[in-house]
Formats: C-alpha cells, structure tokens, sequence
C-alpha cells in the first residue's frame, strides 16, 4: 500500500489561529506546509481546560481540518490527510492504487492511520502491512461472521502469506458486552497459543471493536490490535480514539483502558449489509461533529442527508472520512479526556439517561444520542445561548435522519435526574454538560449554566 500525501494546494488552511485567547498562543499556517507545535498546544489547552470548565472547541476545528470545499467528494479520494497537523505535509505526485482517503490519527509514537474506502477489505496488503507476527485472532460476532470473516481470513492469507488465523465467534448484543464474554477471547487466545507478537482484530461493530480492544489491551499485557468496524457507528465514532472497555452490571462501560490499534479499516461497502435504524443511529454522531465543531460539515449534511441514508458510496465515504477527521483532531489534542475529548459527547448525558432509563438495547445508542441533541439544543436556546433558527436546523436534520428527537413517554423528570445524577461527568457534584454555545460550530463543556434552564428543558419534554 502506497500512503498519497496529497498536495495541499486545493486545501485552504485558516492561515492564524489563535487558540487560547486567554494564553495568547499564536499558531500559523503557510498552504504548502502546515507546523503545529502540538506539545505547547495541548499544554496551554489542556491548563486552560483545569482552569475552567467552559471550553470552545471552534477554533481548533478551524484550524486543524481542511476546510469544505466544492466537488467534496470526488476530491477527498486517494489523500494522505493529517487530521492533527503537527506534521509537514508536502506536496507529493503519486496517484493511490485504488480509490482510499487516509486520516492519520497524530498520537507520536502510537500513531495510526484509519483507511476509509469501498471494497478495502478485498485490498490484502492493507490488512498484511499492520500485522506483526504470524498469528492472528479474529474476534467477531454471530451476525458479522457469516457476512465478512471468510474475506477477512482470505484478506489475510492472500498470496500464500504464511499467518496463522484463529477467530473467536461471540453472542451479539449490548448485553454481552460483559467481562464473563470477554473470557471467551482470553480462553481462545491461550488455547491456540497466541503469544506476545499476535495481532486481534475486531470484525464488527462498536461492541466488538470496545471488547477486542480490551482484550488486546490486556491479554499478555498488550498485543497488536486492528479495528474493522463494520457499523456506521463504529465507522466515524467507536473504532477511533483508542477507548476499549466492557459493561459492569451496575454501569456501562465502567470496565476498560485506553489502548490504540495499529489501524483502522474501514471498508464502506460492509455498509450494505446494515439495518436502516443501525444506519440512523451512526448518523447521530456524525451529525455532532457537525454542531460541536464543524459548521462546514454540518451544511454539507443539510445537503446531503438522504445521500448517506440511502447509503450512496461517495457520500458514505466522505461523511466517514470528515468524521474521522474531526474525531481523530480531539482525540489528538486531549487523548485522555482532560476536556476537550468531553465536547464528543453532545447530546450524551441526555442520551445515556434515555438509555439507562429504557433498559439497555431498547433504544440504539445513536438514537438516544439524537433525542439527547435537541434536549441539549433546547437547553442551550434556553439560555440564549443559540438562536431559533439554529436550533430548527438541528430539529429538521435530526427528524430527515429518522432519529428521534424527544426521549420516550417513559422517561419522567425524577427519573432523568437521578439518572444523570451519576453520570461520570459530575465533579464537586456539578453536572457538565456540553451545551451548544454562539453561531453552528461552537460548543461549551460548563457547570456554569442557570439550573432552571436545565429544570425547564426536563420539563419540556417530559410529561411528569
Ligand atoms: N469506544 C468508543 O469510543 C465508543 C464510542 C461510541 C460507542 N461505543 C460503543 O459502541 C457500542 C455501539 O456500537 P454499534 O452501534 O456499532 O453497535 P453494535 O456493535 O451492537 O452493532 C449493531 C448491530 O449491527 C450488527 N452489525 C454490525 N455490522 C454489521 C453489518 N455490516 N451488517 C449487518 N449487521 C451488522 C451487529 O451485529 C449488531 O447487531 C456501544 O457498546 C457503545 O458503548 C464506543
Ligand atoms: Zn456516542
């Protein structure tokens, strides 16, 4: 596999940014190379972020991603693209042997990059290039493996490479997202001898890449992880970033380690294959880079939304690579969650209140994700912190992406608070919430809000 670091020329940089208007940290751009001193960055970001609990994320968006030009599609194919931009980027000729948008994930020595093309699982050297040692377990599930694990396995031997393949076939379910299943991938990886230099690769989606994270992570106190995500949701959010884990009884993912693979394939065309509501729900995190970070993104989405629903290949493709790039950006700046990473969960203190409150499965993680938005949205029109007419946008792009865009009649005022009373997002027992904040584009991670806008919002939308 060639790596095409596309010219940068038809890529228009903001030129200055200034990042921390507090710290006065000044960062320039020039069109051909782009220098970003990520170490001084993320250390006045991330003092920033101890010193206060308000954090926009805009300019950092501005700043770390190409801006949205004409012809979006067509021009993304075949580029090398930095979503951090500590790096100097050249302009090199080489065309890509098949169509694929590359993302680097810039995290020094555990960089990644994530591969975003249809038909890449059909690419052997992709998956051979990022396999170390000659064993491979393949962890998957009951859905997924009569769909993809004989290409995955067939991928993987292409041209007689001399690896063994074992994989391990788990239930599929939320529900079994469980540290008793995660015994199952220990088990088989002891039986069949995998040792120190073996690769696991996860076949699936958010569950499995979480769980075979995990076990990567801890299985010989680390091994070679490859992420497949075959989910939108796991496409553009889940597969990126490096958060493994499983559920506890008594939380959701209470259970993990932050642990980076070796790459990220993601083969759009797995796409076909999934429900229309699992669809929907991967939509929901797309949809919030959009508002926490990516103005240009989210218009583009207003454009486009019935593109991507009806799975249309370029669209696909762009709306996971521009994801992936805005994921791959925060995940850079604040790895370990200092604050920054916290602006990802718009709409998801809402959300995981829904969640919890209908019993785990009932409604799809993106789904709760959506209703949680508008309850976001609302809160933060509330406190004039947005206008009307933004908040109708999201109302109408959340509804054309059939996602639900108010909790179900289940759900009360009482059971909302104590829900959220635990979330893991609480310090000095104040909720933060991600609130959006100013013109599409700009979010707050705050403690700082007028309570009785939280109080109105749950009443709003609740019945009791
Ligand atoms: N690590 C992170 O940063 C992160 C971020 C967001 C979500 N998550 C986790 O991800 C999980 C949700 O992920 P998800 O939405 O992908 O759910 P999922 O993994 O349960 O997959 C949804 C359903 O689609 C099926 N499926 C997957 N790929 C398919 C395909 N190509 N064709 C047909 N069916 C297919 C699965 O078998 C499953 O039934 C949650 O556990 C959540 O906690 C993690
Ligand atoms: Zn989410």
């Amino acid at each position: 596999m060639e790596a095409v670091k596309a010219s940068l020329s038809s890529q228009p940089f903001s030129s200055t940014l200034n990042v921390d208007v507090e710290g006065g940290l000044d960062i320039s751009s020039g069109r051909k190379k782009v220098i970003w001193p990520r170490k001084s960055l993320s250390k006045v970001a991330s003092a920033r972020l101890q010193s206060s609990t308000v954090w926009s994320s805009k300019e950092l968006a501005k700043f770390s991603l190409p801006a949205v030009t004409g012809g979006r599609q067509g021009s993304s194919v075949g580029m090398h693209i930095r979503a951090n931009a500590a790096q100097i980027m050249d302009d090199v000729a080489a065309p890509p042997r098949e169509e694929m948008t590359i993302v680097d994930v810039d995290l020094g020595d555990r960089s990644y990059p994530i591969y975003i093309g249809k038909g890449l699982l059909n690419q052997p050297e992709l998956l051979q290039n990022h396999v170390h040692g000659k064993k491979v377990l393949i962890v998957t599930n009951s859905t997924i493996a009569p769909l993809y694990l004989d290409r995955v396995i067939a991928s993987l031997k292409d041209g007689g490479n001399k690896v063994e393949v074992e994989s391990v076939i788990l239930p599929d379910g939320e529900q079994y997202k469980s540290m008793e299943v995660l015994m199952k991938v220990y088990d088989k990886a002891i039986e069949t001898r995998m040792d120190r230099r073996c690769t696991f690769i996860a076949l699936g989606g958010g569950v499995i890449g979480d769980m075979c994270g995990y076990a990567a992570a801890s299985y010989l106190r680390g091994v070679n992880f490859i992420q497949i995500p075959t989910t939108l949701m796991a496409q553009v959010d889940s597969s990126v970033g490096g958060k493994t884990g499983v559920n506890h009884p008594l939380g959701k993912n209470m259970i993990g380690a932050f642990y980076q693979p070796q790459c990220v394939l993601v083969d759009t065309e797995t796409l076909n294959t999934l429900p229309d509501r699992e669809l929907a729900s991967g939509v929901a995190e797309v949809i919030k880079y959009g508002l926490i970070r990516d103005a240009d993104f989210f218009e583009w989405q207003e454009e486009n939304m019935e593109k991507i629903l009806a799975r249309d290949t370029s669209t696909l493709v762009y709306a996971v690579k521009r994801s992936c790039e805005n994921k791959a950006a925060v995940v850079a700046a604040d790895e370990r969650e200092a604050g920054l990473r916290a602006t990802l969960n718009l709409g998801h203190t809402f959300g995981h209140a829904i969640e919890t409150g209908t019993g785990y499965g009932n409604w799809l993680h993106g789904e709760a994700v959506g209703a949680g938005t508008i309850m976001a949205a609302d809160m933060s029109l509330r406190l004039g912190w947005i206008d009307k007419d933004l908040f109708n946008r999201i109302l109408s792009i959340t509804m054309r992406a059939k996602l639900p865009i108010e909790p179900p009649s289940s759900m009360d005022v009482q059971l909302f608070k104590s829900i959220m009373a635990v979330d893991k997002k609480v310090a000095d027992g104040l909720l933060r919430l991600i609130l959006l904040k100013g013109p599409l584009g700009n979010c707050v991670f705050t403690a700082d809000y007028d309570v009785k806008a939280l109080e109105d919002t749950l009443r709003h939308f609740c019945k009791s």
